[in-house]
Protein backbone atom coordinates (compact mmCIF):
# COMPACT_ATOMS: atom_id res chain seq x y z
CA UNK A 1 0.00 0.00 0.00
CA UNK A 2 1.42 3.50 -0.79
CA UNK A 3 2.27 5.51 2.48
CA UNK A 4 3.11 9.48 1.67
CA UNK A 5 6.28 10.33 1.92
CA UNK A 6 5.87 14.05 2.94
CA UNK A 7 9.37 15.37 3.07
CA UNK A 8 9.22 13.98 -1.03
CA UNK A 9 6.32 16.17 -1.31
CA UNK A 10 7.96 19.19 0.93
CA UNK A 11 10.68 18.76 -2.05
CA UNK A 12 8.79 18.41 -4.90
CA UNK A 13 6.25 21.48 -4.00
CA UNK A 14 9.08 23.62 -3.07
CA UNK A 15 10.48 22.81 -6.83
CA UNK A 16 7.41 24.20 -8.37
CA UNK A 17 7.49 27.19 -5.90
CA UNK A 18 10.82 28.12 -7.32
CA UNK A 19 9.50 27.32 -10.81
CA UNK A 20 6.73 30.12 -10.61
CA UNK A 21 9.00 32.60 -8.65
CA UNK A 22 11.17 32.25 -11.98
CA UNK A 23 11.15 34.59 -14.52
CA UNK A 24 12.83 32.94 -17.36
CA UNK A 25 13.53 29.26 -17.80
CA UNK A 26 16.73 27.35 -19.25
CA UNK A 27 16.40 24.21 -22.06
CA UNK A 28 16.40 21.75 -19.03
CA UNK A 29 13.38 23.14 -16.90
CA UNK A 30 11.12 23.96 -20.08
CA UNK A 31 11.74 20.42 -20.99
CA UNK A 32 11.05 19.42 -17.24
CA UNK A 33 7.98 21.39 -17.44
CA UNK A 34 6.61 19.36 -20.59
CA UNK A 35 7.50 16.27 -19.23
CA UNK A 36 5.56 17.12 -15.56
CA UNK A 37 2.78 18.54 -17.04
CA UNK A 38 2.16 15.49 -19.76
CA UNK A 39 2.80 12.79 -16.77
CA UNK A 40 0.50 14.67 -14.21
CA UNK A 41 -2.64 14.69 -16.89
CA UNK A 42 -1.73 11.08 -17.83
CA UNK A 43 -1.53 10.25 -14.26
CA UNK A 44 -3.30 12.92 -12.24
CA UNK A 45 -6.11 14.49 -14.07
CA UNK A 46 -7.04 13.07 -17.35
CA UNK A 47 -5.56 10.81 -19.85
CA UNK A 48 -8.36 12.10 -22.20
CA UNK A 49 -7.21 15.76 -22.06
CA UNK A 50 -4.04 14.41 -23.81
CA UNK A 51 -5.40 12.62 -26.68
CA UNK A 52 -7.98 16.19 -27.11
CA UNK A 53 -4.88 18.56 -26.80
CA UNK A 54 -2.74 16.22 -29.25
CA UNK A 55 -5.69 16.29 -31.99
CA UNK A 56 -5.24 20.41 -32.32
CA UNK A 57 -2.04 20.60 -31.43
CA UNK A 58 -0.32 17.17 -33.08
CA UNK A 59 2.18 17.34 -30.39
CA UNK A 60 2.13 17.56 -26.71
CA UNK A 61 4.51 20.63 -25.90
CA UNK A 62 2.10 23.23 -26.69
CA UNK A 63 2.05 23.76 -22.80
CA UNK A 64 0.95 27.08 -21.63
CA UNK A 65 3.38 29.55 -19.63
CA UNK A 66 2.93 33.24 -20.25
CA UNK A 67 0.24 35.86 -21.73
CA UNK A 68 -0.62 39.28 -22.04
CA UNK A 69 -2.87 41.57 -24.04
CA UNK A 70 -4.29 39.38 -27.37
CA UNK A 71 -1.39 36.66 -27.18
CA UNK A 72 -0.42 34.15 -25.22
CA UNK A 73 3.41 32.00 -25.45
CA UNK A 74 3.63 28.61 -24.41
CA UNK A 75 6.89 27.24 -22.07
CA UNK A 76 8.90 27.11 -25.59
CA UNK A 77 8.57 31.00 -26.37
CA UNK A 78 5.93 30.21 -29.18
CA UNK A 79 3.68 32.94 -29.76
CA UNK A 80 -0.10 31.88 -30.34
CA UNK A 81 -2.99 35.10 -31.46
CA UNK A 82 -5.86 33.91 -28.60
CA UNK A 83 -9.05 34.28 -31.09
CA UNK A 84 -10.26 31.28 -28.36
CA UNK A 85 -10.18 33.93 -25.93
CA UNK A 86 -10.42 30.91 -23.19
CA UNK A 87 -14.34 30.86 -24.48
CA UNK A 88 -14.75 34.31 -23.55
CA UNK A 89 -13.01 34.94 -20.37
CA UNK A 90 -10.22 37.23 -21.86
CA UNK A 91 -12.88 40.32 -22.66
CA UNK A 92 -10.15 42.94 -21.29
CA UNK A 93 -7.43 40.99 -22.90
CA UNK A 94 -4.87 38.67 -20.70
CA UNK A 95 -3.35 40.16 -17.76
CA UNK A 96 -4.77 43.49 -18.12
CA UNK A 97 -2.42 46.45 -16.07
CA UNK A 98 -5.36 47.64 -14.61
CA UNK A 99 -7.24 44.66 -13.29
CA UNK A 100 -4.11 42.77 -12.32
CA UNK A 101 -3.26 45.60 -10.43
CA UNK A 102 -6.53 45.48 -8.45
CA UNK A 103 -5.94 42.24 -7.98
CA UNK A 104 -2.27 42.72 -6.33
CA UNK A 105 -3.36 45.45 -4.48
CA UNK A 106 -6.54 44.13 -2.66
CA UNK A 107 -3.97 40.76 -2.75
CA UNK A 108 -1.58 42.79 -0.61
CA UNK A 109 -4.20 43.84 1.86
CA UNK A 110 -6.39 40.73 2.49
CA UNK A 111 -7.12 37.85 0.20
CA UNK A 112 -10.68 36.17 1.41
CA UNK A 113 -13.18 37.32 4.31
CA UNK A 114 -13.97 36.63 7.01
CA UNK A 115 -17.45 35.50 6.48
CA UNK A 116 -18.70 37.14 9.32
CA UNK A 117 -18.18 41.22 9.37
CA UNK A 118 -19.33 43.33 6.10
CA UNK A 119 -16.92 42.79 3.31
CA UNK A 120 -16.70 46.45 1.65
CA UNK A 121 -15.44 45.34 -1.91
CA UNK A 122 -18.79 42.69 -2.24
CA UNK A 123 -20.98 45.83 -1.41
CA UNK A 124 -19.69 47.95 -3.69
CA UNK A 125 -19.41 45.86 -6.71
CA UNK A 126 -22.85 45.24 -6.39
CA UNK A 127 -23.86 49.01 -6.78
CA UNK A 128 -21.75 49.20 -9.80
CA UNK A 129 -23.40 46.12 -11.22
CA UNK A 130 -26.84 47.64 -10.60
CA UNK A 131 -25.24 51.15 -12.51
CA UNK A 132 -23.53 49.12 -15.73
CA UNK A 133 -27.70 47.12 -15.65
CA UNK A 134 -30.89 48.12 -17.42
CA UNK A 135 -34.52 48.33 -15.57
CA UNK A 136 -34.89 47.24 -12.45
CA UNK A 137 -31.90 44.83 -11.95
CA UNK A 138 -30.40 45.96 -8.83
CA UNK A 139 -29.49 43.06 -6.57
CA UNK A 140 -26.71 40.64 -6.99
CA UNK A 141 -25.50 37.18 -5.55
CA UNK A 142 -21.80 36.84 -6.21
CA UNK A 143 -20.38 33.40 -7.50
CA UNK A 144 -18.06 31.47 -8.42
CA UNK A 145 -18.28 29.77 -12.24
CA UNK A 146 -21.09 30.20 -15.00
CA UNK A 147 -22.94 27.10 -13.72
CA UNK A 148 -23.03 28.87 -10.37
CA UNK A 149 -24.80 31.64 -11.64
CA UNK A 150 -27.42 29.56 -13.12
CA UNK A 151 -28.05 27.52 -10.20
CA UNK A 152 -28.61 30.22 -8.36
CA UNK A 153 -31.13 31.73 -10.88
CA UNK A 154 -32.90 28.81 -11.15
CA UNK A 155 -33.78 28.22 -7.20
CA UNK A 156 -34.37 32.42 -7.05
CA UNK A 157 -36.80 31.82 -10.15
CA UNK A 158 -38.25 28.89 -8.13
CA UNK A 159 -38.50 30.73 -4.84
CA UNK A 160 -40.02 33.49 -5.99
CA UNK A 161 -43.10 31.70 -8.27
CA UNK A 162 -43.58 28.75 -6.15
CA UNK A 163 -43.36 26.92 -9.35
CA UNK A 164 -40.73 24.10 -10.54
CA UNK A 165 -41.04 24.48 -14.44
CA UNK A 166 -38.14 25.80 -16.55
CA UNK A 167 -38.08 26.22 -20.31
CA UNK A 168 -34.93 26.23 -21.77
CA UNK A 169 -33.80 25.77 -25.50
CA UNK A 170 -32.54 22.86 -27.54
CA UNK A 171 -28.57 23.87 -28.03
CA UNK A 172 -28.52 25.65 -24.86
CA UNK A 173 -25.72 25.37 -22.73
CA UNK A 174 -25.97 26.62 -19.19
CA UNK A 175 -23.02 24.73 -17.11
CA UNK A 176 -22.26 21.03 -16.06
CA UNK A 177 -23.43 21.04 -12.22
CA UNK A 178 -27.03 19.02 -12.05
CA UNK A 179 -29.24 22.01 -11.81
CA UNK A 180 -27.29 23.68 -14.70
CA UNK A 181 -26.79 20.37 -16.73
CA UNK A 182 -30.72 20.26 -16.54
CA UNK A 183 -30.97 23.43 -18.52
CA UNK A 184 -28.09 22.24 -20.80
CA UNK A 185 -29.37 20.54 -23.94
CA UNK A 186 -26.88 18.02 -25.79
CA UNK A 187 -27.35 14.66 -24.98
CA UNK A 188 -23.55 13.86 -24.84
CA UNK A 189 -23.07 15.96 -21.53
CA UNK A 190 -26.95 15.20 -19.75
CA UNK A 191 -27.55 11.20 -20.79
CA UNK A 192 -25.36 9.52 -18.19
CA UNK A 193 -26.86 11.46 -15.42
CA UNK A 194 -30.47 11.66 -16.14
CA UNK A 195 -32.85 12.07 -14.49
CA UNK A 196 -31.75 15.55 -14.06
CA UNK A 197 -34.39 18.25 -12.38
CA UNK A 198 -37.78 17.53 -13.41
CA UNK A 199 -39.34 20.11 -14.73
CA UNK A 200 -36.84 21.16 -17.21
CA UNK A 201 -37.78 21.59 -20.90
CA UNK A 202 -36.34 22.25 -24.06
CA UNK A 203 -37.72 24.32 -26.98
CA UNK A 204 -36.41 25.48 -29.98
CA UNK A 205 -34.54 28.15 -29.63
CA UNK A 206 -36.65 31.05 -31.88
CA UNK A 207 -39.62 30.25 -31.50
CA UNK A 208 -41.89 32.12 -29.44
CA UNK A 209 -45.17 30.94 -30.19
CA UNK A 210 -43.78 27.23 -28.35
CA UNK A 211 -43.22 28.69 -25.00
CA UNK A 212 -46.73 30.76 -25.04
CA UNK A 213 -48.12 27.02 -25.49
CA UNK A 214 -46.15 25.42 -22.90
CA UNK A 215 -46.57 27.82 -20.24
CA UNK A 216 -50.81 27.76 -20.75
CA UNK A 217 -50.20 24.52 -21.00
CA UNK A 218 -48.46 23.56 -17.21
CA UNK A 219 -50.98 26.05 -16.34
CA UNK A 220 -53.55 23.44 -16.96
CA UNK A 221 -52.04 20.35 -16.10
CA UNK A 222 -50.76 21.78 -12.62
CA UNK A 223 -46.72 21.21 -13.88
CA UNK A 224 -46.57 25.22 -13.94
CA UNK A 225 -43.43 27.52 -15.54
CA UNK A 226 -41.43 29.28 -13.38
CA UNK A 227 -39.26 30.82 -15.73
CA UNK A 228 -37.54 30.73 -19.29
CA UNK A 229 -33.73 30.35 -19.32
CA UNK A 230 -32.31 31.76 -22.31
CA UNK A 231 -28.95 32.76 -23.55
CA UNK A 232 -29.54 35.98 -25.87
CA UNK A 233 -27.24 34.22 -28.40
CA UNK A 234 -26.14 30.53 -28.00
CA UNK A 235 -22.49 30.38 -27.68
CA UNK A 236 -21.80 26.76 -27.49
CA UNK A 237 -24.43 25.99 -29.77
CA UNK A 238 -22.79 27.36 -32.36
CA UNK A 239 -23.11 31.53 -32.20
CA UNK A 240 -26.79 31.11 -32.70
CA UNK A 241 -28.49 34.34 -33.55
CA UNK A 242 -32.43 35.03 -32.34
CA UNK A 243 -34.58 35.56 -35.12
CA UNK A 244 -35.98 39.54 -35.04
CA UNK A 245 -38.38 39.93 -32.33
CA UNK A 246 -37.97 36.77 -30.50
CA UNK A 247 -36.71 38.06 -27.27
CA UNK A 248 -39.00 40.71 -27.24
CA UNK A 249 -41.78 38.44 -28.30
CA UNK A 250 -40.55 36.16 -25.15
CA UNK A 251 -40.33 38.97 -22.71
CA UNK A 252 -44.21 39.96 -23.82
CA UNK A 253 -45.15 36.21 -22.88
CA UNK A 254 -43.74 36.23 -19.67
CA UNK A 255 -45.17 39.64 -18.40
CA UNK A 256 -48.38 38.46 -19.85
CA UNK A 257 -48.44 35.22 -17.81
CA UNK A 258 -46.65 36.32 -15.00
CA UNK A 259 -43.15 34.14 -15.75
CA UNK A 260 -39.78 35.22 -14.86
CA UNK A 261 -36.99 35.92 -17.74
CA UNK A 262 -33.72 34.29 -17.03
CA UNK A 263 -30.81 35.48 -19.52
CA UNK A 264 -27.78 33.99 -19.32
CA UNK A 265 -25.43 36.48 -20.29
CA UNK A 266 -22.51 34.11 -18.94
CA UNK A 267 -20.73 34.45 -22.73
CA UNK A 268 -22.01 37.14 -24.10
CA UNK A 269 -22.16 40.07 -21.15
CA UNK A 270 -19.26 42.48 -20.33
CA UNK A 271 -19.26 43.47 -23.66
CA UNK A 272 -18.76 40.77 -25.95
CA UNK A 273 -21.44 40.88 -28.04
CA UNK A 274 -20.96 44.86 -28.63
CA UNK A 275 -23.15 45.75 -26.07
CA UNK A 276 -22.33 45.72 -22.59
CA UNK A 277 -25.12 43.01 -22.48
CA UNK A 278 -26.25 41.53 -25.41
CA UNK A 279 -29.84 41.88 -24.26
CA UNK A 280 -29.57 45.91 -25.12
CA UNK A 281 -29.28 45.03 -28.45
CA UNK A 282 -33.17 43.79 -27.98
CA UNK A 283 -34.36 46.10 -25.98
CA UNK A 284 -35.10 43.33 -23.11
CA UNK A 285 -34.93 43.41 -19.79
CA UNK A 286 -34.61 39.76 -17.81
CA UNK A 287 -35.91 39.39 -14.92
CA UNK A 288 -32.59 37.19 -13.71
CA UNK A 289 -29.36 37.97 -15.39
CA UNK A 290 -26.49 35.34 -15.37
CA UNK A 291 -22.95 36.44 -15.35
CA UNK A 292 -19.65 34.68 -15.15
CA UNK A 293 -16.44 34.01 -17.68
CA UNK A 294 -15.50 37.67 -18.60
CA UNK A 295 -16.81 39.41 -15.27
CA UNK A 296 -13.44 38.86 -13.51
CA UNK A 297 -12.01 40.82 -15.83
CA UNK A 298 -9.45 37.38 -17.29
CA UNK A 299 -7.61 37.58 -13.86
CA UNK A 300 -10.21 36.02 -11.20
CA UNK A 301 -13.32 33.59 -11.47
CA UNK A 302 -16.38 34.92 -10.53
CA UNK A 303 -19.98 35.32 -11.45
CA UNK A 304 -22.83 36.64 -10.65
CA UNK A 305 -26.79 36.21 -10.95
CA UNK A 306 -28.78 39.42 -10.16
CA UNK A 307 -32.30 40.62 -10.05
CA UNK A 308 -34.83 42.80 -9.42
CA UNK A 309 -35.93 44.27 -5.30
CA UNK A 310 -39.33 42.77 -5.58
CA UNK A 311 -37.68 39.15 -6.53
CA UNK A 312 -34.64 39.71 -4.42
CA UNK A 313 -37.26 39.95 -1.40
CA UNK A 314 -37.69 36.27 -1.03
CA UNK A 315 -33.94 36.25 -0.04
CA UNK A 316 -33.74 38.83 2.87
CA UNK A 317 -35.67 37.08 5.42
CA UNK A 318 -32.82 34.34 5.60
CA UNK A 319 -30.17 35.49 3.79
CA UNK A 320 -28.28 32.38 4.26
CA UNK A 321 -30.54 30.52 2.30
CA UNK A 322 -28.24 30.34 -0.49
CA UNK A 323 -24.47 31.12 0.59
CA UNK A 324 -21.32 30.10 -1.56
CA UNK A 325 -18.37 30.41 0.88
CA UNK A 326 -15.60 32.34 -1.90
CA UNK A 327 -18.05 33.84 -3.86
CA UNK A 328 -17.88 37.17 -3.73
CA UNK A 329 -14.45 37.46 -1.97
CA UNK A 330 -12.49 40.29 -2.35
CA UNK A 331 -9.86 39.50 -4.90
CA UNK A 332 -12.69 38.39 -7.64
CA UNK A 333 -14.68 41.55 -6.80
CA UNK A 334 -11.36 43.91 -6.79
CA UNK A 335 -11.02 42.04 -10.49
CA UNK A 336 -14.62 42.46 -11.74
CA UNK A 337 -14.61 46.54 -10.43
CA UNK A 338 -11.18 46.67 -12.41
CA UNK A 339 -13.19 44.89 -15.51
CA UNK A 340 -16.12 46.72 -15.34
CA UNK A 341 -13.81 50.31 -15.50
CA UNK A 342 -11.69 48.78 -17.75
CA UNK A 343 -14.62 48.04 -20.23
CA UNK A 344 -16.34 51.17 -20.23
CA UNK A 345 -13.03 53.69 -19.51
CA UNK A 346 -11.29 51.82 -22.78
CA UNK A 347 -14.64 51.51 -24.67
CA UNK A 348 -14.05 47.60 -25.28
CA UNK A 349 -17.99 47.77 -25.97
CA UNK A 350 -17.58 50.26 -29.05
CA UNK A 351 -14.53 48.72 -30.09
CA UNK A 352 -15.82 44.75 -29.91
CA UNK A 353 -18.54 46.13 -32.28
CA UNK A 354 -16.66 47.83 -34.63
CA UNK A 355 -13.53 45.40 -34.71
CA UNK A 356 -16.55 42.70 -34.54
CA UNK A 357 -18.07 44.21 -38.29
CA UNK A 358 -15.00 44.36 -39.67
CA UNK A 359 -13.62 40.55 -38.89
CA UNK A 360 -16.89 39.60 -39.70
CA UNK A 361 -16.56 41.27 -42.94
CA UNK A 362 -13.39 39.45 -43.86
CA UNK A 363 -14.64 35.58 -42.59
CA UNK A 364 -17.27 36.03 -44.83
CA UNK A 365 -15.56 37.27 -47.54
CA UNK A 366 -13.02 34.15 -46.99
CA UNK A 367 -16.86 31.36 -46.70
CA UNK A 368 -17.86 32.74 -49.68
CA UNK A 369 -14.83 32.40 -51.48
CA UNK A 370 -14.32 29.31 -49.81
CA UNK A 371 -17.57 27.69 -50.12
CA UNK A 372 -16.99 24.34 -51.03
CA UNK A 373 -15.21 23.96 -47.01
CA UNK A 374 -17.32 26.49 -44.97
CA UNK A 375 -20.90 27.69 -44.72
CA UNK A 376 -21.00 30.73 -43.74
CA UNK A 377 -19.89 32.95 -40.88
CA UNK A 378 -22.01 34.99 -38.43
CA UNK A 379 -21.88 36.37 -35.29
CA UNK A 380 -22.47 40.18 -33.44
CA UNK A 381 -19.30 42.05 -32.02
CA UNK A 382 -16.34 39.56 -31.64
CA UNK A 383 -18.44 36.61 -30.68
CA UNK A 384 -18.37 34.95 -33.99
CA UNK A 385 -18.12 31.73 -35.73
CA UNK A 386 -17.56 30.04 -38.98
CA UNK A 387 -19.77 26.86 -39.99
CA UNK A 388 -18.31 24.40 -42.10
CA UNK A 389 -19.54 21.58 -43.72
CA UNK A 390 -18.54 18.70 -41.73
CA UNK A 391 -16.71 18.65 -38.32
CA UNK A 392 -13.78 17.03 -40.03
CA UNK A 393 -13.19 20.37 -41.94
CA UNK A 394 -13.64 22.49 -39.15
CA UNK A 395 -11.28 20.03 -37.45
CA UNK A 396 -8.73 20.55 -40.38
CA UNK A 397 -8.96 24.39 -40.07
CA UNK A 398 -8.21 24.46 -36.26
CA UNK A 399 -5.25 22.20 -36.71
CA UNK A 400 -4.29 24.63 -39.50
CA UNK A 401 -4.23 27.97 -37.78
CA UNK A 402 -3.08 26.37 -34.80
CA UNK A 403 0.27 24.89 -36.26
CA UNK A 404 0.21 28.69 -37.79
CA UNK A 405 0.02 30.44 -34.26
CA UNK A 406 -3.75 31.11 -33.87
CA UNK A 407 -5.84 29.26 -31.61
CA UNK A 408 -9.31 28.90 -31.58
CA UNK A 409 -11.56 26.08 -30.72
CA UNK A 410 -12.53 23.03 -32.20
CA UNK A 411 -11.42 19.46 -32.13
CA UNK A 412 -12.69 15.80 -34.12
CA UNK A 413 -15.53 15.59 -32.12
CA UNK A 414 -17.12 18.95 -32.12
CA UNK A 415 -15.64 21.41 -35.02
CA UNK A 416 -18.67 22.15 -37.40
CA UNK A 417 -18.90 25.56 -36.22
CA UNK A 418 -15.75 27.45 -35.30
CA UNK A 419 -15.87 29.93 -32.80
CA UNK A 420 -13.72 33.04 -32.69
CA UNK A 421 -13.68 35.34 -29.80
CA UNK A 422 -10.60 37.08 -29.22
CA UNK A 423 -9.90 39.75 -26.38
CA UNK A 424 -11.98 42.96 -27.08
CA UNK A 425 -8.49 44.35 -26.91
CA UNK A 426 -7.21 42.63 -30.44
CA UNK A 427 -5.42 45.17 -32.62
CA UNK A 428 -6.74 45.31 -36.68
CA UNK A 429 -3.03 44.32 -37.21
CA UNK A 430 -3.58 40.57 -35.54
CA UNK A 431 -7.35 40.68 -37.08
CA UNK A 432 -5.44 40.88 -40.56
CA UNK A 433 -3.13 38.63 -39.78
CA UNK A 434 -5.46 35.85 -38.52
CA UNK A 435 -7.45 36.29 -41.99
CA UNK A 436 -4.52 35.77 -44.03
CA UNK A 437 -3.14 32.65 -41.86
CA UNK A 438 -7.41 31.66 -42.16
CA UNK A 439 -7.43 32.18 -46.00
CA UNK A 440 -3.95 30.27 -46.57
CA UNK A 441 -5.51 27.33 -44.29
CA UNK A 442 -8.57 27.33 -46.19
CA UNK A 443 -7.01 27.13 -49.74
CA UNK A 444 -4.61 24.44 -48.51
CA UNK A 445 -7.72 22.63 -47.35
CA UNK A 446 -9.29 23.77 -51.41
CA UNK A 447 -6.55 22.15 -52.99
CA UNK A 448 -5.58 19.29 -50.91
CA UNK A 449 -9.91 18.44 -51.57
CA UNK A 450 -9.54 18.65 -55.11
C1 LIG B 1 -23.77 30.67 -21.75
C2 LIG B 1 -23.04 29.90 -20.70
N1 LIG B 1 -23.62 29.69 -19.52
C3 LIG B 1 -23.00 29.03 -18.55
C4 LIG B 1 -21.74 28.51 -18.73
C5 LIG B 1 -21.08 27.76 -17.62
O1 LIG B 1 -20.04 28.51 -17.09
P1 LIG B 1 -18.87 27.80 -16.23
O2 LIG B 1 -18.07 26.96 -17.19
O3 LIG B 1 -18.09 28.94 -15.66
O4 LIG B 1 -19.54 26.99 -15.19
C6 LIG B 1 -21.09 28.70 -19.95
C7 LIG B 1 -19.76 28.13 -20.19
O5 LIG B 1 -19.28 27.98 -21.29
C8 LIG B 1 -21.75 29.40 -20.98
O6 LIG B 1 -21.19 29.61 -22.16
Amino acid sequence: MYKPDFRQVIADSQKVLDLIAKKDLDEQERRWVVEETVRGFRDHVNPGFLEYRKSVSTDYTAVEWTDSGATFEDVNGREFIDCLGGYGIYNCGHRHPKVLKAVLDQLSRQALHSQELLDPLRAMLARLVAQITWGDLQYSFFTNSGTESIEGAMKLARLHTRRKGIIAAVRAFHGKSMGSLSATSKAVFRKPYLPLLPGVVHVPFGDADIIDKLIKAGRFTGEEIAAVLLEPIQGEGGVIIPPPGYLKEVRRICDENDVLLILDEVQTGMGRTGKMFCYEHYDVVPDILCLGKAFGGGVMPIGAFVSTKEIWQEMTPNPFLHTTTFGGNPIACAAAIAAINVILEENLCERSAELGGYFLQGLTDLARRYNAVCIEARGMGLMLGMEFHSDELGYMVAKGLFEQGVLVAGTLVNAKTIRFEPPLTISREQIDRVLNVLGDVLENISKWRA
